[in-house]
C-alpha cells in the first residue's frame, strides 16, 4: 500500500523530518521559504495532509482550493488562530495541533521575559557590549525585585499553570488569575493561587501581568488602553501569547508615560513586524517568536504532529484534535 502523502510547510528539527519520512511520502520546502497562498493551495489540491504551522495563514481563501486532496491538517503547533476552523469544517477537514509538549519551555520564556524587563537585561547587555560601562556603583541600572511580588494570570491553561508553579515555587510570588473555566482545586491549593472574576481584577493588583490566552476575534486587543490604564502605576506587562491580544499602540503610549514600568514581548500584532517605537525603547524586551524554540520542545512538536497524522490515516481519532 503506498503510503499518504504529506507536505510539511517549513522546515523541522531533523530527527522529526527523520520520522516524518519513515511513515509518509514527505514533500518538504526545502528551502523553509514561507509558502504564498497558491503554494499553500497546491499543497492542500496534491496532498492527503498538509502540516502547516503557527506563520502559515490558512484562511478561507486557501482552503478554497480546488479540488481538494487533503484530509487532514497536522497543525506544528498549539496555538490554531492562523487556521479558519470553520472554512476547514466546511471543506471536511480534521484539525489537530501540540498541546503539552511545549508547556514549559513556553512558560520558562514568559519567565525570563518577566525577570529581563524587571532586572533591565537586554538594557545591561547593551551597556556592555557599547562599551558604556565606566564600573560598579550603588545607583547603577537598578531594576524592580521579582521575589515575593503578585504575579497576574490572565488565561489559567497549562502554559500559565507551568509559569504560575515556577513563579510561586521557585521566586515565591503570590499568584492571582482569571479563567471562564478555572483549573482544578488542587493546582490552585498547590499554588496557594487566588482566582480573580475578572480581568479588571488581576490588573488592579498585579504588580507583573502574563498573558495566557489563546489569539482569535474573542481576545482581539483584550489590553486596550482602559485595560493597560488600570495596571498598577510600575506594574510590568508580559506576552508570551499571541500579539494581537494587546493594542500595541495603547500599550507605547503607556510604555512613553510611564504608567507601566515595562513590558516584554515574544509576540507581536503582525509579527515578524514589529512596531518601530518598540525598538528604541529601553523599557521593552523583545524576542523573535521563541517561546517553543528548545531542540528537545521543536522535536517533540514534529513527532506529535505526526502522531495525529498517523492516527488519522490509521483509522483512528487523533489525540489532538481540534475540528
Ligand atoms: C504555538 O505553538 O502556538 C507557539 O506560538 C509556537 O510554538
Amino acid at each position: 500500500m503506498s503510503k499518504p502523502k504529506v507536505v510539511i510547510t517549513r522546515r523541522w528539527p531533523e530527527a522529526a523530518e527523520a520520522r516524518a519520512k519513515e511513515l509518509f511520502d514527505v514533500v518538504l520546502n526545502e528551502d523553509d521559504h514561507p509558502m504564498s497562498i497558491a503554494e499553500l493551495q497546491e499543497a492542500l489540491e496534491t496532498a492527503d495532509a498538509v502540516c502547516p504551522t503557527v506563520s502559515d495563514q490558512i484562511t478561507a481563501e486557501v482552503l478554497g482550493a480546488e479540488p481538494m486532496k487533503c484530509k487532514i491538517l497536522g497543525n506544528y503547533g498549539v496555538g490554531f488562530n492562523h487556521i479558519d476552523l470553520d472554512a476547514a469544517k466546511s471543506r471536511n477537514l480534521v484539525v489537530t495541533n501540540t498541546p503539552e509538549v511545549l508547556t514549559d519551555c513556553t512558560a520558562d520564556i514568559a519567565m525570563i521575559l518577566m525577570l529581563s524587563v524587571a532586572r533591565r537585561i537586554g538594557e545591561g547587555e547593551r551597556h556592555v557590549r557599547n562599551k558604556e560601562w565606566t564600573g560598579w556603583r550603588p545607583t547603577h541600572m537598578m531594576g524592580t525585585k521579582v521575589t515575593g511580588k503578585t504575579l497576574g494570570l490572565i488565561g489559567m491553561g497549562r502554559i500559565a499553570r507551568a509559569m504560575a508553579h515556577k513563579a510561586h515555587h521557585g521566586f515565591g510570588m503570590k499568584i492571582i488569575f482569571t479563567d471562564p473555566y478555572p483549573p482544578p482545586d488542587e493546582i490552585v491549593q498547590d499554588l496557594n493561587a487566588e482566582s480573580r472574576d475578572s480581568i479588571e481584577d488581576v490588573l488592579k493588583d498585579a504588580d507583573f501581568v502574563s498573558l495566557h490566552c489563546p489569539g482569535g476575534e474573542e481576545t482581539y486587543h483584550l489590553l486596550n488602553e482602559e485595560r493597560i490604564k488600570m495596571m498598577k502605576p510600575g506594574a510590568f506587562l508580559i506576552n508570551s501569547a499571541r500579539g494581537d491580544v494587546i493594542d500595541p499602540q495603547a500599550l507605547i503610549t503607556a510604555l512613553k508615560n510611564g504608567s507601566i514600568a515595562g513590558a516584554g514581548l515574544d509576540v507581536y500584532e503582525g509579527e515578524p513586524n514589529v512596531q518601530e517605537e518598540f525598538l528604541s525603547m529601553e523599557n521593552v524586551v523583545l524576542l523573535p517568536h521563541l517561546g517553543s524554540a528548545t531542540i528537545e520542545t521543536r522535536v517533540a512538536m514534529g513527532m506529535r504532529a505526526l502522531d495525529n497524522v498517523k492516527a488519522f490515516f490509521d483509522g483512528k481519532e487523533p489525540g489532538d484534535r481540534v475540528a
